[in-house]
């Protein structure tokens, strides 16, 4: 009996380190073929592995430079300047996959224009407890409660000193680096988390990202949310241009897809009465849109990827009016090809993110996006991607 279990197991390794074997092999060889890894190659790995032993071991592999590189060639019309800076492509990786910034090359060598890391928060936290993170493959959408798990503020800071020589020249190259700033779970003063972020961190970004995603608290709506709002808003911006040296990183601040008409007022001005100086739109969404099919929708947390598409380029077009187009805003949320990354471009984005379209399509999905998008501005009559921002508001 012992003895065919034992036969059953090492029959399973086998099967596993196979086609592990062959996975990875295959992972390896057939960069550029989105239909394989869409269709076949990211099934089976979701099928072999557990959606956050998944993300660590796509960050490890990702960070030891184990992918192809791209072979798409960014063209001048995608290049963006925006936000003191050139940027080489408008597609960005979002905030939650390189939470601890341990795979900013590999990102860069995966084809994206810029990589927003963290969220970091202060001191090292755990998060939630696990499972934390779910599948809804019908819906192509991820659900996660997270809870900000971070190394802390000063693992990522020594990690991020080891290549700063190397980010400088990438940024001067249009390769630029954004820093995600969390608060810790206990901590009773959001304003002095993330003012030390600016201190510690910002010296080593090109721009900081200021959470204001309050997706489902009272918060803004009470008067004292907006003066709250005001007070640690301020608090960023001197800490930033207290900054010595030629770092001083723009400040964006990220706004959830759930909030009030009278939220999106109140932010509009408040940003452009601050000079902040951009907005990231959107975080994950709390609401479930009937749509949804995943046996795993009823999760708690925030809901991610192909459900959340058009509800944030909604508050991407609105928060573009409200700002009078005057604060560049970069648009997150659904994303997967170049027509999606268009529709929230031409809805007034100066740049876009995307990470559940990762999970879906791999990394094949990058070159992808930028090939369609450069196709379909050519299509519609843009010589750059800079004529296409806001272009809706235009007609
Ligand atoms: C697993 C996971 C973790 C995330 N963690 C963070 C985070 O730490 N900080 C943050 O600002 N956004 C986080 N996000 C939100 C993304 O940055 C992005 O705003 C959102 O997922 C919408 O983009 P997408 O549909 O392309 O995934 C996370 C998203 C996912 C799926
Ligand atoms: C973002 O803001 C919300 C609301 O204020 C807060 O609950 C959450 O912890 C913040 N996230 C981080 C990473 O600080
Ligand atoms: C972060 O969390 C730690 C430990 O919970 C706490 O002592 C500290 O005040 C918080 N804020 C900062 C800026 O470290
Ligand atoms: C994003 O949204 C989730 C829930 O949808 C929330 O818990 C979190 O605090 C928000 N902010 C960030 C930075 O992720």
């Amino acid at each position: 009996m012992a003895w065919r279990q034992l036969k059953k197991r090492a029959q399973d390794a086998m099967v596993i380190l196979g086609g592990g074997g062959f996975l990875f092999t295959s992972y390896l060889t057939s960069m550029g073929d989105d239909h394989f890894y869409a269709q076949h190659l990211m099934p089976a790995l979701q099928r072999l592995l557990d959606p956050e032993l998944a993300h660590k071991l796509a960050v490890r592999f990702i960070s030891l430079g184990l992918l192809p590189r791209a072979t798409f060639q960014d063209s001048d019309m995608l290049e963006v300047r925006v936000l003191g800076h050139k940027f080489r492509n408008p597609v960005g990786v979002a905030a939650g996959f390189d939470k601890h910034g341990e795979a900013v090359d590999g990102l860069y060598k995966m084809g994206f224009g810029f990589v927003e890391i963290g969220s970091v928060t202060p001191k090292p936290q755990e998060g939630n407890p696990r499972p934390r993170v779910f599948r809804l493959p019908e819906d192509h959408a991820i659900i996660n409660r997270y809870g900000f798990n971070s190394q802390g503020f000063s693992v990522v800071e020594h990690r991020l000193r080891a290549r700063q020589q190397k980010q400088t020249k990438l940024s001067k190259d249009g390769l630029l680096l954004g820093i995600n700033l969390g608060k810790n779970k206990t901590s009773v003063d959001a304003a002095a988390d993330y003012v030390e972020g600016v201190r510690v961190l910002g010296p080593l970004a090109d721009y900081l990202v200021v959470n204001v995603s309050s997706p489902n608290t009272a918060g803004l709506r009470s008067l004292q949310g907006k003066a709250e709002l005001r007070h640690l808003l301020t608090k960023v911006l001197q800490e930033r241009d207290a900054l010595k040296g030629p770092h001083k990183p723009a400040v964006l601040v990220k706004i959830a897809p759930d909030l009030t008409a009278q939220d999106k007022e109140d932010i509009a001005r408040v940003v452009k009465e601050l000079g902040i100086d951009g907005l990231i739109v959107t975080n994950t969404t709390v609401s479930r849109p009937t749509s949804l099919q995943g046996t795993l929708r009823s999760e708690m947390g925030g809901l991610s990827g192909k459900p959340l598409r058009d509800l944030s380029t909604q508050t991407i077009r609105e928060m573009y009016a409200l700002t009078q187009g005057r604060v560049p805003i970069i648009g997150v949320g659904g994303i997967s090809s170049g027509q999606d990354a268009l529709e929230k471009i031409r809805a007034g984005a100066s740049l876009v993110q995307l990470y559940t379209a990762l999970i879906y399509c791999g990394p094949p999905v990058v070159g992808r996006v930028k090939r369609e998008l450069e196709a379909l501005l050519k299509e519609q009559g843009f010589s750059s991607i800079t004529e296409a921002i806001g272009a809706d508001h235009r007609r």
